[in-house]
């Protein structure tokens, strides 16, 4: 059986690392890799691929930046012209960003089978591109991979039906203990003078955060203020470069030690001994929870809200009292369970692909 998984930024590598390894391993499938392009620097992509051993991409088609219907429609264009020629048997996707909802639509299109990795996450908040994406991709699917509970009720809530959906735990929790070993060789908190347990690790990267210099500046405020008690670390997405760009200069900046986007395995050491995480990613909020690290969201809602509601993540709006927050973050006490599954997520989207889709 022939599959052709699409990924194209950052989080899409880390996630398809798993499961292409469990697809790797049966020679009942064989996978061809089409990269959007959507992510293009080094930092950004090809540090995944090298450092995950993800398989080179069969295809890049270059399709980088721009506004968010020329990127899906350019992607859609693209994707369309490699599955005539490829006419694989099912296309993967995952997650919920242009190169996924322009995959999914392209096979659709093309009546090529659909599976979609991350099925049923909600915000619902509908501004967010990556709710659209998300929505529209689960209602094209054919074979829904949930990483909680919650999402698969989210599906049945919407009508997708039960025997197309598998609740089988997220494949970044798979990442995480897969490539934790590894990650023990970083040296990325000698390299920027960050002591165990004592700094703070912060991600921004959401539209609804970067795009108001208003908004991106009382973040910068905000982290600026915590620096003052706790060294703060930013690995700085591109998207927010750009902004910050704009208002460069802003008081206090220069607390916050600003670097660039580091690796998956540099990031892991980085989270696992970080005293908190503060964050506007899906993922690095999972990955503070698997680390037993307390997080702050700087967004009003969160689609992985198990972890809200058991009290080890926090939603933080931009302006609110930011050391308040911290020092009530510091007593939380995380318990770590199989919440997002027991590490063998991949293998199960593997073996569902192998039964329900060939
Ligand atoms: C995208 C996803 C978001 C995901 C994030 C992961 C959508 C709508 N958004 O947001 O869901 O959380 O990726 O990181 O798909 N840029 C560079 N170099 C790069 C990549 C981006 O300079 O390698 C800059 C470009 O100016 C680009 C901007 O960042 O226009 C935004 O990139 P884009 O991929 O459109 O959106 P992200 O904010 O990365
Ligand atoms: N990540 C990374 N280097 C960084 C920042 C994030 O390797 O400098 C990893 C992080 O560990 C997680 C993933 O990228 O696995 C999250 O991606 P991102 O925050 O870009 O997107 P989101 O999860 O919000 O879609």
């Amino acid at each position: 059986m022939k599959l052709a998984t699409i990924v194209g930024a950052r989080p899409q590598f880390i996630k398809a690392a798993t499961v292409s390894r469990a697809i790797g391993e049966t020679p009942a499938l064989r996978e061809i890799l089409i990269h959007t392009g959507q992510h293009y620097d080094a930092n950004m992509s090809k540090v995944f691929f090298d450092e995950l051993r993800l398989p080179r991409p069969d295809y890049n088609l270059g399709i980088g930046g721009g506004h968010h219907g020329a990127q899906t429609g350019q992607m859609l264009i693209e994707i369309e012209k490699v599955l005539l020629h490829e006419k694989p048997d099912a296309v993967l996707v995952y997650g919920d960003t242009n190169s996924t909802l322009a995959g999914a639509l392209a096979a659709a299109k093309l009546h090529i089978p659909l599976a979609h990795v991350e099925a049923g996450l909600r915000s619902f908040n509908k501004k967010m591109p990556e709710e659209q994406n998300r929505i529209l991709t689960d209602h094209l699917a054919d074979l829904l991979f949930a990483p909680t509970k919650t999402a698969t009720d989210n599906l049945l809530h919407e009508g997708r039906p039960p025997e197309n959906i598998h609740t089988v735990g997220d494949v970044m929790y798979d990442a995480v203990r897969y490539y934790a070993a590894l990650a023990a060789n970083s040296t990325v908190l000698q390299r920027h003078g960050l002591n165990e347990k004592n700094y703070v690790l912060a991600t921004i990267h959401r539209a609804e955060n970067t795009d108001d210099p208003a908004t991106l500046e009382k973040i910068m405020h905000d982290l600026t203020r915590l620096a003052n008690e706790i060294p703060v670390v930013l690995p700085l997405h591109p998207r927010t470069r750009k902004m910050l760009a704009a208002i460069e200069g802003s008081p206090g900046q220069a607390k916050i030690t600003l670097i660039d986007p580091v690796g998956y395995l540099d990031m892991l050491m980085l989270e696992k001994n970080a005293r908190l995480v503060i964050t506007d990613s899906g993922g690095v909020q999972k990955e503070a929870y698997f680390h037993g690290v307390p997080c702050l969201t700087m967004r009003n809602e969160t689609e992985w809200v198990e972890l809200v509601q058991l009290g080890y993540n926090r939603l933080f709006r931009p302006g609110d009292d930011i050391i308040a927050a911290y020092e009530a973050m510091q007593a939380t006490v995380i318990t770590t369970s199989t919440l997002y599954g027991t590490g063998d997520a991949a293998l199960k989207v593997r073996e569902a692909i192998e039964s329900q889709l060939s």
